[in-house]
């Protein structure tokens, strides 16, 4: 297993995106992300406004983001937040795994809804799991998503992840999806 926890870079910039780090603006872009009840309909449900406002004033804004592999994708142009994306690895608690030791780079990506549509999340993934290819060995990359979540697996389809199981978790069936990072070498 590659020790290298995920990609290190803290900036990845595409056409019409930026992935970086939050900044204390981007806090009402994240209390959007958390209390919408579309974007959390697959999620557990929209959190109360006033518990991730308490959140927020504990840990920072900018603390949202401090984990490697963690970004707020932003608007090029006005970088305004348009949503989160993190690569990092599955924990080996968790069920759904291609490997018998578990721990394989996991992507997962939310958008404002008024960024869904577009194909930014798509834009989004293919710059960060570039970016990863680029500095990681070929490793399995996964997407563990709600079998209901449509969008989500359409997404990940575009993307060429494969279908590969189903399994029970938080009283809904979820989905795995995987590929090989170096999928993404350009
Ligand atoms: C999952 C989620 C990120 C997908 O967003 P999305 O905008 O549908 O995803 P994409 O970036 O792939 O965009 C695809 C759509 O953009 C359209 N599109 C427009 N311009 C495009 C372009 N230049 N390139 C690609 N697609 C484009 C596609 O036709 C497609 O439209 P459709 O939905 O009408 O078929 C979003 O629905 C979301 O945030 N959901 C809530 C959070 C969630 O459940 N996350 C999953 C956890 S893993």
């Amino acid at each position: 297993m590659n020790p290298s926890p995920t990609l290190s870079a803290t900036e990845i910039t595409s056409d019409r995106l930026r992935l970086r780090k939050a900044h204390d603006i981007d806090r009402e872009g994240f209390i959007e992300l958390q209390t919408d009840p579309q974007v959390r309909l697959y999620l557990g449900g929209p959190r109360p406004r006033s518990a991730v406002e308490q959140y927020l004033d504990v840990t920072g804004t900018t603390s949202v983001t401090n984990n490697p592999g963690t970004f707020v994708i932003a608007d090029k142009m006005t970088d305004r937040l348009l949503g989160t994306l993190i690569l990092d690895r599955r924990s080996t608690d968790l069920p759904g795994h291609v490997t018998e030791e578990g721990g394989e780079l996991e992507l997962t990506y939310l958008l404002r809804r008024e960024a869904w549509g577009a194909g930014l999340a798509f834009e989004a993934a293919t710059a960060a799991l570039r970016a990863a290819a680029d500095e990681l060995p070929d490793q399995p990359v996964l997407v563990v998503t709600q079998t209901a979540n449509e969008r989500s697996l359409k997404l990940a389809t575009r993307l060429g992840f494969q279908r590969m199981s189903t399994f029970e978790a938080h009283d809904a069936e979820q989905t795995l999806a995987a590929t090989n990072l170096h999928s993404f070498k350009v």
